[in-house]
């Protein structure tokens, strides 16, 4: 039922393509107008609210932590995200104007279902974006999007994650179609955009091939760091949290501007440091991200850069440069993501371990 592969984790990489294709499917209608039949939250409502809270825990952290760029630059609405057990122990600001979002894979993680409740009690609506059809989270929503990415079955989350961004998305993307904060045709564009995603995420997939040469080169490090900034941030974490679970490595995420406040401490000679670069040209944060790069490469640091093809800026300072197709910046995300998944499975398999069933770690967490 692996279907040739060692790992469901490594199956469930290469089903990317198809699971955020699936995530797409039928949401753009032939009027080039976004429907998400599930939201039965009125368009009045939605237009009403004035703030939204991303909760969720983990992976689906991450990818709250991406769509807030996107939400909040297409909807002009505030956006939080909160990791789920932090959440309702802390008393948060939630009104009937809040639009609460939970992302869960699994629709079964007690500290998110927790969250729902709460916000429900304090008369928020909450949307769930989800993977598993009739789970307790959904169930206890007022609507919900599936991702419709198919089962799940490795722990470490792969195409949950980028089938969660995805949704986000079209949420990020209908509320500013029923709030009129986006153009019909900017959407259209987007949308668009986003239809090329599983074709590139499919070129990604087959020029992995040095990822296992890399991998056996750095298995044996005592720690790895990874930086981002902007949406590549959160993709940094979710690398690290990739490694530590699987391959038990020690590994931490930072945003790149951060790292003068104290991280940079960490950096000594041969210490391997991923780095998202974000698009050149388009992005402001490009040559900032490549000043990053020579200021850890200057210690000592061995760099692999993840990088868009064409941009030969950041070449001299990568050891090793991971070549991504070319996309706008809030969608690189479903890019960079996937060579750091296919490298911690690549460790993990290496150190011997089981990447399906990693120690401690359990699919779904039903304990709060
Ligand atoms: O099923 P959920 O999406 O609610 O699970 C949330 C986290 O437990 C999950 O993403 C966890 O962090 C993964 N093992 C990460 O790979």
């Amino acid at each position: 039922e692996k279907g040739g592969y060692d790992w469901f984790m490594r199956k469930e990489i290469y089903e990317q393509p198809q699971a955020v294709s699936d995530t797409l499917l039928g949401r753009f209608d032939a009027d080039r107008q976004l429907t998400l039949d599930e939201i039965r939250i009125a368009p009045a409502e939605l237009r009403s609210i004035d703030k939204i809270v991303i909760v969720a825990c983990g992976t689906a952290y991450y990818a709250g932590l991406v769509a807030k760029y996107a939400i909040e630059h297409w909807t002009r609405v505030p956006c939080e995200v909160e990791i789920a057990s932090e959440f309702r122990y802390r008393d948060p600001i939630i009104t009937p104007r809040t639009l609460v979002v939970t992302i869960s894979q699994s629709g079964e993680t007690a500290d998110t279902l927790m969250a729902v409740r709460h916000a429900r009690e304090q008369g928020a609506k909450v949307i769930a974006i989800c993977n598993t059809n009739g789970s307790t989270i959904p169930r206890e929503s007022d609507a919900v999007i599936y991702t419709h990415a198919g089962p799940e079955i490795g722990v470490a989350s792969t195409k949950g994650f980028l089938t969660q961004v995805t949704a986000c998305y079209l949420l990020g993307l209908y509320l500013a179609q029923v709030r009129g904060t986006k153009f019909g045709d900017e959407i259209a564009t987007i949308m668009a955009e986003l239809e090329t995603m599983p074709a590139k995420i499919q070129q990604v997939l087959d020029g992995t091939e040095d990822l296992h040469a890399l991998a056996r080169e750095l298995h044996q490090v005592p720690s790895v760091l990874f930086l981002g900034r902007h949406v590549g941030y959160p993709v940094a974490l979710e690398g690290a949290l990739k490694l530590k679970e699987i391959a038990y490595l020690h590994a931490e995420g930072f945003p790149a501007g951060e790292l003068k406040h104290g991280p940079i401490a960490l950096v000594e000679e041969g210490i391997p440091v991923f780095v998202v670069v974000p698009p050149q040209g388009r992005d402001q944060l490009h040559d900032k991200v490549i000043s990053n790069i020579q200021e850890v490469r200057a210690r000592g640091a061995r760099t692999i850069v993840l990088v868009e093809e064409g941009d030969a800026e950041v070449e001299p300072y990568a050891d090793k440069l991971i070549r991504l197709p070319k996309a706008s910046t809030l969608l690189q995300p479903l890019l960079a993501t996937v060579p750091l998944q296919i490298f911690a499975c690549e460790v993990a398999t290496l150190l011997g371990h089981d990447v399906d069933q990693p120690r401690n770690l359990a699919k779904s967490v039903t304990v709060e």
